[in-house]
């Protein structure tokens, strides 16, 4: 094996690589992947590489559904407002137009494909959560929102597009020519087998980064890359200390920690203390459905009182069979651990869930570097500020996957036919180390350090000593032949390094981001972003 120079990670065998040619590549099969590369098929020559297969996304996990306004007593306007309260003061206010005027109209397309989404006499059913003033919130198969919107997703991808698929292929670097994005390096995970997949354009549409923290509603494959790779490559990032935290992880047992969703609460569910009395009446007039961060912030305050990991979620009021009927997958995935919503009250505590920041881009998906786009949850569009309204993801995914391609007309029309023959060849090897650094115990002791320092609650003290350690780690990090556990430790190094130091500068609390040493949003300092670049001679220039 190979090990090139950074910005790229990656370690090549020594035999030719194989060559893909696309006229759109995109990266990540979850929604906003989905939806871009259905879209550019129509017109383009399309790849979509996944990492895992098209059922292993957070989009496949989602369970509360999509946001947008459908009902009568709803308006893009109030969207508007629900979005930019929540936002804590930073949400880009074009974005979120963009993603509240847009919303509906591609809800409904979405519908038409993915037929599963749940009605009442003919009327799609709308569900209540956190800090939305009105029943927004759409929803198929009860709770399996995400399975529904993924299948559907994917079959239309499969069946009745031109988007050539590849499943289990780790894009691993963003390949750049004087600072222009031409495509990815990707390691097929069956094969081993290296490939430049090169394209006119490429679309990051990679996910989130739960599994930079020990416990996370994500899956095994949110370890970041998309917002590494992009970084890598020159783009800038920002927002990374904006780490949503869910308030209704289940409490039981260690990670992978699954998700009690908001909708519950939005059906009734309630949040009791050990000693079984609520709490959020007392902090917020909307009690329960308060947004996310205040929330989470309540539950700290009563766990610190309590000395306790946990709270309860007691759906026990609610009728049994509706919990049933509407709660699917939760039903079953509390049946494993014994519990039974309309018997028991529910541990939970919070839990790292959604990563607001990310690659920076505009309202067409356009990031700093040109031919590179972002869509979804890898992006920072601006439309969730400081904390993210409840089931606006998927939503923005669908939004800003759709536009992305609707920009690309422009964009591929204006190059010229030598970006059109694209050639492209990897730098030359560095040396590997004799000893190498034990992955799996150097990636636990990070998340660990994340989970316990730069968790819903963050200092002063421990996020210097975070960083440190970080910085130590990465520096004593040997690294020999690197393959898809040293690509991920390596992404998750760099989000959780660049988290840090974010959320060390940011001396304020606003939105997800609590520091219990500056607990009062400061907007005369801090009514900004943080946002990061590499310096020029370092991004990827002409190899
Ligand atoms: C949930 O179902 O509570 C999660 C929805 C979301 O994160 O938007």
């Amino acid at each position: 094996m190979t090990a090139v120079p950074r910005p790229y990670i990656a370690s090549l065998p020594p035999r030719p690589l194989l060559r893909r040619q696309f006229d759109v590549l995109v990266l990540g099969g979850g929604i906003a992947g989905l939806t871009a590369a259905i879209a550019a098929a129509r017109r383009w020559h399309v790849g979509l590489l996944t990492k895992a297969s098209l059922n292993d996304t957070t989009t496949f996990l989602a369970q509360g559904g999509i946001a947008a306004a459908l009902g009568e007593s709803d308006s893009p306007d109030l969207h508007f407002e629900d979005t930019v309260n929540a936002g804590a003061g930073l949400c880009d206010p074009e974005a979120v137009r963009v993603l509240v005027n847009e919303g509906p109209d591609r809800v409904r397309e979405l519908i038409e494909i993915c037929p599963r989404f749940d009605r009442q006499n003919g009327e799609i059913v709308l569900g209540r959560e956190g800090a939305h003033s009105v029943r927004r919130v759409a929803h198929a198969g009860g709770d399996a929102t995400g399975r529904e919107v993924s299948s559907a997703l994917s079959e239309a991808a499969r069946v009745g597009s031109r988007v050539q698929l590849y499943e289990d292929e780790f894009a691993i670097d963003l390949l750049t020519i004087d600072g222009r994005c031409i495509g990815a390096l990707s390691l097929n995970l069956a094969d081993g087998e290296y490939t430049l997949n090169l394209a006119m354009v490429t679309i990051l549409a990679t996910g989130g980064a739960g599994q930079v923290y020990a416990r996370t509603t994500n899956p095994e494959v949110a370890t970041g890359d998309g917002v590494a790779m992009a970084y890598r490559a020159g783009a800038a990032i920002r927002d990374l200390e904006f780490v949503q935290f869910h308030p209704t992880g289940l409490a039981v047992g260690d990670s992978p920690t699954p998700l009690i969703t908001e909708a519950l609460r939005g059906e009734g569910a309630l949040l009791r203390n050990a000693a079984g009395e609520r709490f959020m009446p007392a902090v917020d007039p909307k009690a329960e459905l308060a947004s996310r961060d205040v929330v989470v912030r309540a539950m700290n305050a009563e766990m610190a009182r309590e000395g306790s990991t946990h709270v309860y979620l007691d759906a026990t009021g609610l009728d049994a069979d509706m919990l049933v009927r509407r709660f699917p997958r939760v039903t079953a995935l509390l049946a494993e651990h014994e519990l039974d919503l309309s018997r028991d009250l529910i541990p939970v505590a919070p839990v790292a869930h959604y990563f607001i920041g990310g690659v920076v881009t505009d309202v067409w998906g356009r990031t700093t570097v040109p031919g590179l786009y972002a869509a979804g949850e890898v992006a920072s569009t601006g439309v969730h500020g400081a904390n993210r309204l409840a089931s606006n993801s998927l939503l923005e995914g669908l939004v800003f996957g759709d536009r992305v391609v609707r920009h690309l007309d422009r964009y591929i029309g204006r190059l010229g036919e030598d970006v059109r023959r694209l050639q492209f060849e990897l730098p030359a090897q560095s040396d590997q180390p004799q000893q190498r650094s034990d992955i799996a115990a150097v990636r636990r002791r990070v998340t660990e350090l994340m989970s316990d320092k730069v968790g819903w609650v963050r200092g002063d003290e421990g996020l210097l000593g975070a960083l440190e350690e970080l910085r130590a780690t990465n520096s004593s990090l040997r690294l020999g032949a690197a393959g898809p556990p040293e690509f991920e430790l390596l992404n998750i190094l760099t989000l959780a390094t660049q988290i840090t130091k974010c959320a060390l500068l940011r001396e304020e609390s606003r939105g997800v981001h609590v520091r219990d040493d500056y607990p009062v949003r400061d907007d005369y300092h801090w009514q900004r972003h943080i946002t990061l670049r590499l310096p020029e001679p370092q991004a990827a220039r002409r190899p």
